[in-house]
């Protein structure tokens, strides 16, 4: 990718709304449309040029609204559909897009689809869905067609009495899959996209889009997943991702409906692998712009053992995941740059320190993500910040994964304190506790109660005393974003990895003609010496930014052996010392 072919998404860094955890206008205890329409200044202030909103369709929230009962309405919690036009409206004023989130991999088990499709295996809407026969020769209810696991636990079927079959729903059973075999089904998807895209909204995230073909056999069936665990289920992810159809689905979306806009689209992508991440995101003959890929999310678990194995991190895993998917897309492709998201934990408890070092650490990932090549997206809360909350117990808990984990797993005979100790950890509540406005009751979130406890730690981690302090997490957010449209190296420079194996400090270069990026950052609280390879030594170099103040002469020269600070982070910008490395 050349600046020739640059797209409007390229230097724009995308932020991330959960509605429901933002901003409460009418004192239910629920975020909405309004709310969000009143706090853009907050947007406006930290430079952000797109929204990703998470699902605001009409839904009965069995998973927060990733379970869509009306892809044409908006759930009557968040508002109205003139709501959303005044929002569409209002942040297109001030130059920002807006990015809807898509999800049709399922739908709602209250969609009318569902709920008359189930009905008949005549009725045109059951083709909509997956339906299978009870396995062998056991009758049903207890005798599913594969052995496959739902995501949210369970059984990845349900069994459907009015047709005397079973629904695949690879989520929760409130979520039944869609058949994207049925052309009429593939047709009301493109139906939908036209939809918003008539409300103006400027592109689609679209939710485990690489789940949505599924691994058909010749018999018609779907296969068994390994055996790898004890029990009548097995994980199904690794199977059904990146199925045969994938690409020829996603192709007819692209020539259908995303290639007569210019848009941004991100897919979804668990355990894609660089290969198929190029495959989805080839500007030629791929279909969207970037994808979400996990290989970096699921580098602090145990190798088969779910997102609940903890295990710490290792930093050097990290920078070759990084570096993996930083080659693989460089020049024919565009990675999304991201730490957090509603499905996952705060990033300063996870892989910083939200004690002592919380604002240095904040920024040190926030440095380490954002000087790497693609369009960085920041999870609501993160510019500030915002750490983990302290869920004392499940009764903490509003998300499904996490009560229906913590019910398994108990059932299984494991420690219930154990069990909470993993989900305090990993548990997607963390990142969903309302949205920290200042110092008033709840975070300033809602008059009323909140539907998830707000992190009591509001009254010190909050956006109004974020943007007082020049210091704070939320201007050295504001600074990358600035800076990054300011420098083309930034935007199309080759990543470099230095120090690969170095357990406490990432150090990259960015490479872009005689122009070089380097980042350099202390993963730990303990200070770091270290010398850097020849190629990067820079000539004339400038201390863009850092989260210490600088020393000596304040940036202006690089010293000949390094020594960092705790979660010390600096992108000094310069010029190759001498012609080391290739070009771009
Ligand atoms: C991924 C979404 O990000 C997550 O929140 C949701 O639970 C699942 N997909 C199912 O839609």
């Amino acid at each position: 990718m050349n600046p020739p072919d640059q797209r409007w998404w390229h230097d724009q860094v995308v932020y991330q709304i959960y509605p429901r955890s933002f901003a409460d206008s009418n004192g239910d205890g629920i975020g909405d449309l309004p709310g969000i329409l009143a706090r853009l200044d907050h947007l406006v202030a930290l430079g952000v040029g797109v929204v990703w909103l998470s699902p605001v369709y009409r839904s009965p929230m069995a998973d927060n609204g990733y379970d869509i009962s009306d892809y044409r309405d908006i759930a009557p919690e968040f508002g109205t559909l003139a709501d959303f036009d005044a929002l569409v409206a209002a942040l297109h004023a001030r130059g920002i897009r807006l990015v809807m989130d898509l999800v049709v991999n399922h739908c709602s088990d209250q969609h009318p689809w569902f709920a008359q499709g189930r009905q008949s295996r005549d009725h045109p809407w059951h083709g909509y869905f997956i339906w299978g026969e009870p396995a062998g020769d056991g009758g049903p209810p207890n005798h599913p067609p594969n052995n496959w696991e739902a995501c949210f636990n369970g059984p990845a079927w349900t069994f459907n009495p009015p047709t005397g079959d079973y629904f695949l729903h690879l989520f929760s059973p409130q979520q039944p899959d869609l058949d994207w075999r049925c052309p009429a089904l593939r047709a009301e998807v493109h139906n939908i996209q036209r939809f918003w895209l008539a409300r103006g909204v400027d592109g689609f995230r679209m939710d485990v889009i690489n789940l949505i073909a599924k691994p058909w056999g010749d018999d018609g069936r779907l296969p068994d997943a390994p055996v790898v665990q004890p029990g009548p289920v097995q994980p199904a992810f690794a199977l059904v991702v990146h199925g045969p159809q994938l690409m020829a689905y996603l192709r007819e979306m692209r020539a259908e409906v995303l290639s007569h806009h210019d848009l941004l689209t991100v897919g979804e992508a668990p355990l894609a692998t660089p290969a198929q991440g190029r495959e989805i995101i080839d500007p030629d003959t791929g279909a969207l712009g970037m994808l979400f890929q996990f290989e970096h999310m699921d580098l602090d678990c145990q190798p088969g053992g779910g997102k609940w194995a903890l295990k710490p991190l290792h930093l050097p895993d990290l920078k070759a995941s990084m570096q993996r998917w930083q080659d693989a897309l460089h020049g024919r492709g565009w990675n999304s740059l991201y730490l957090g998201n509603h499905d996952q934990p705060r990033v300063v408890s996870r892989w910083g320190d939200d004690g002592r070092w919380r604002v240095h650490s904040a920024k040190l990932l926030a440095t380490w993500l954002h000087g790497q090549q693609g369009t960085p997206y920041i999870y609501q809360g993160e510019e500030l910040g915002m750490s983990n909350t302290p869920l004392a117990s499940i009764d903490d808990c509003r998300d499904i994964e996490s009560i229906n984990h913590f019910r398994a797993a108990v059932q299984r005979g494991q420690a219930p304190a154990e069990v909470m100790r993993s989900i305090r950890a990993k548990g997607r509540d963390n990142a969903r506790t309302p949205m920290a406005w200042d110092a008033s009751a709840h975070g300033g979130f809602s008059t009323g109660t909140p539907w998830l406890a707000s992190n009591p730690n509001f009254t010190d981690i909050n956006a109004a005393q974020a943007r007082a302090d020049g210091d704070s997490v939320f201007h050295h957010y504001r600074q990358l974003i600035a800076l990054r449209r300011l420098h083309p190296v930034w935007l199309w420079g080759r990543t470099v990895q230095l120090l690969a194996e170095h357990e406490q400090v990432a150090a990259y270069l960015r490479v872009w003609q005689d122009r070089r990026l380097l980042v350099l950052c202390n993963f730990s609280a303990e200070h770091q010496c270290f010398d850097l390879p020849a190629e990067a030594v820079l000539q004339a170099p400038t201390l863009l930014l850092g989260n210490w103040p600088a020393e000596g002469d304040g940036g202006a020269s690089v010293p000949a052996h390094w020594r960092l600070r705790p979660w010390e982070a600096r992108i000094y910008l310069g010029c190759a010392a001498r012609d080391t490395t290739a070009g771009p």
